[in-house]
């Protein structure tokens, strides 16, 4: 059921009606609205060093001092377990090659298989943290847990940025804008 409001608008302080109409509908119908995303990858590992990848959109910077990158990752996930048991991750800007990678490493579990082996991606081993960098990402970043919240069927992850790196090759990062169909800005 959607419902049409007619809005008060305000330019230069004249107040007027109309113009500005809002629909009330569903969040599934609102949400959509949020593309074009940035897409992460986040990179974790069991404790035997063993790594594991998933794409993740919801992701974001919430401290510059120290430097802080938060991720929301679902229950069910095998990362989800992974980052409980070692507290730590690497967060991967992929470049405008890995589309495929992204859709790849978004449509399995690393519970069911080697995701690294299977889709061939090659990585460098990370400085401050046991999960590994992912080659000819646009920047990676390290990062220690240093708090989580549940939030619904997620839990977000905060985590210390411990050390950052970028290509001199790639410059632009991957973006979700929604229907299969990753691109870069520009681009
Ligand atoms: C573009 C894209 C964005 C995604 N964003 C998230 C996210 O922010 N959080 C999340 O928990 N899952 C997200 N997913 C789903 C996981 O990546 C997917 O379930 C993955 O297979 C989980 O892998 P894992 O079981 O090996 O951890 C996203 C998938 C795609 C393709």
């Amino acid at each position: 059921m959607s419902h049409l409001y007619k809005c008060l608008g305000s330019i230069n302080g004249c107040v007027f009606e109309g113009g500005l109409d809002v629909i009330e509908v569903s969040w599934d119908e609102a949400i959509r609205r949020k593309y074009p995303e940035p897409v992460v990858l986040v990179v974790s590992c069991d404790r035997e060093g063993k790594p594991n990848v998933m794409p993740a959109g919801w992701c974001m910077v919430t401290s510059g001092r120290p430097p802080m990158l938060a991720v929301s990752i679902g229950h069910g996930r095998y990362t989800h377990k992974l980052i409980e048991e070692t507290g730590e991750f690497v967060i991967v800007f992929p470049n405008e090659e890995m589309k495929e990678m992204v859709e790849y490493t978004g449509s399995c579990s690393g519970r069911d298989v080697d995701k690294f082996k299977a889709f061939g991606i090659e990585t460098l081993k990370a400085k401050r943290v046991k999960p590994p960098l992912i080659k000819d990402a646009v920047a990676c970043f390290e990062c220690k847990v240093r708090g989580r919240l549940v939030t619904g069927d997620h839990t977000i992850f905060a985590g210390e940025v411990v050390a950052s790196h970028i290509s001199e090759k790639y410059r632009y990062r991957l973006y979700n804008f929604g229907n299969n169909l990753f691109k870069t800005i520009p681009g």
